[in-house]
């Protein structure tokens, strides 16, 4: 019996909250499990960068081994049943359930093909039944509630309730436990409050770095495993990102996949060496020297990709690109036809101008930028030198009067050299 504790996902900390919270609410799923299918061991593979919930999981375990509740005859019955901490060394695929036996064994954290599954084939050869945290500590509720009580929570397929980490740029972040098949209006709006500064919220990426985004007129879409899926998302581990109006789509989808090549375990072939070219078009994409054929190209890969790949690291990484592409193929054609990013975040193409009519001649920014590109004196309108400037929005961020513009695609028009305030108006 496993408890998979390994919770890999950047920015997801819902299995680290159970743990740290109330350790006995998974032992005693897990004791349950085990007795239903006649376990003797169980192990709890945690990653050690969890330390309070491995020492606070420690503590519950020797507590239950007290009370008669873990150990040899529990309560005084012929069933036994121990558990024991496995720690992880946080290797984002070692989540994955072929992996993460290889790795308790001592062998490289590695998938491997199924059948034969863990629960034919598992850990040291022996049937092995492995489940996530949450789902151990539903347990003991539906056994004291019955099944129809926790049946009626959910959609006809997905029952029950999940827990999602909420973050982003939405007003409140944090952990939210919804029924499933809430609308994603729901959890973002009325549970998240909106993206915050006032700005429209875009879209949202659920399942961490394997799932995939979806746009604000999709919304209504029930959040379960059915209609995630129709979305071309997945519902992962529970993370939900937040995107707002500024959030570049083509980016996003190459922070996703840089996630992807960075964790590939690189046994097979499509997730090792795809994922890798996928990487290198987004990066050829956003740095404006795409062609239409690179878009086609990277399409084709990803679809090729999904198929292929041993595991579902490699068969879902290729989500953040398809889905984007799907709901938000604008964004492409605009940085791969016109050179231009429309939410004006890729480095390579957008540039900052200092609108004349708003410099006060402060200089504060002349003052800041790091590779003295900005031109002026006190009382002067201040003007960027276009090749020296880094692109790295210092002065954006200085200016006191939002005279500061960024722009992509376009251009303002700005004196030659810096000319007093009251001649340039
Ligand atoms: C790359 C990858 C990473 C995974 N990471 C986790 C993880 O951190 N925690 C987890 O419970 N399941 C993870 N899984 C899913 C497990 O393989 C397995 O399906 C899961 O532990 C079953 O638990 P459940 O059915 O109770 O949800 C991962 C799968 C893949 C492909
Ligand atoms: S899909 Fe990726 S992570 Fe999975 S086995 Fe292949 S190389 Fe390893
Ligand atoms: S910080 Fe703003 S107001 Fe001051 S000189 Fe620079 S652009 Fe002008």
């Amino acid at each position: 019996m496993i408890c998979n504790a390994d919770e890999g996902d950047p920015g997801a900390y819902m299995n680290r909250n159970e743990m740290e919270s109330d350790p006995h609410m998974v032992i005693e799923g897990m004791i349950i499990g085990a007795y239903a299918i006649g376990a003797n061991e169980g192990y709890i593979y945690i990653r050690a960068e969890y330390p309070l919930a491995i020492e606070r999981l420690d503590r519950a375990i020797s507590d239950a081994r007290a009370y008669g509740l873990l150990g040899n005859n529990i309560l005084g019955t012929d069933f036994s049943f121990d558990i024991h901490i496995a720690r992880g060394a946080g290797a984002f695929v070692c989540g994955e359930e072929t992996a993460l036996i290889a790795s308790m064994e001592g062998n490289t954290g590695r998938p491997r093909k199924r059948p034969p599954f863990p629960s034919q084939k598992g850990l040291w050869g022996k049937p092995t039944n492995i489940n996530n945290v949450e789902t151990w500590c539903n347990v003991a509720s539906i056994i004291k509630n019955g099944a129809d009580w926790f049946t009626r929570i959910g959609t006809e397929k997905s029952k029950g309730t999940k827990v999602f980490s909420l973050v982003g740029k939405v007003k409140r972040t944090g952990l939210v436990e919804v029924p499933l098949g809430t609308p994603v209006k729901t959890i973002v709006y009325d549970i998240g409050g909106g993206a915050t500064d006032n700005k429209k919220v875009k879209a949202v990426q659920t399942g961490g770095p394997s799932g995939g985004c979806i746009p604000d007129s999709l919304f209504d879409t029930q959040v379960d495993y059915e209609h995630l899926a129709d979305a071309g998302s997945i519902m992962g581990s529970g993370g939900i990102v937040v995107m707002d109006e500024d959030t570049c789509m083509v980016d996003t989808a190459k922070y996703f996949l840089e996630f992807a090549v960075e964790e590939s375990c690189g046994k097979c072939t499509p997730c090792r060496e795809g994922t890798y070219q996928m990487h290198r078009i987004l990066e050829k994409i956003t740095e404006g020297k795409g062609t239409n054929e690179d878009i086609v190209l990277l399409e084709k890969l990803a679809n090729i990709i999904k198929l292929t790949a041993l595991c579902r690291l490699g068969q879902t990484a290729p989500n953040p690109v398809l889905t984007t592409l799907r709901y938000f193929k604008d964004e492409y054609l605009a940085h791969v036809e016109d050179k231009r990013c429309p939410a004006r975040v890729c480095r390579s193409l957008i540039n900052y101008y200092i609108d004349p009519a708003a410099c006060r001649g402060c200089t504060i920014c002349s003052r800041n930028c790091p590779v003295e590109a900005i031109d002026g004196k006190p009382g002067y309108i201040h003007i960027i030198d276009q090749n020296k400037c880094i692109k790295c929005g210092t002065c954006m961020e200085v200016c006191n009067f939002s005279a500061i513009v960024k722009l992509s695609g376009e251009s303002i028009d700005t004196p030659f050299a810096p000319i007093p305030i009251n001649k340039g108006r």
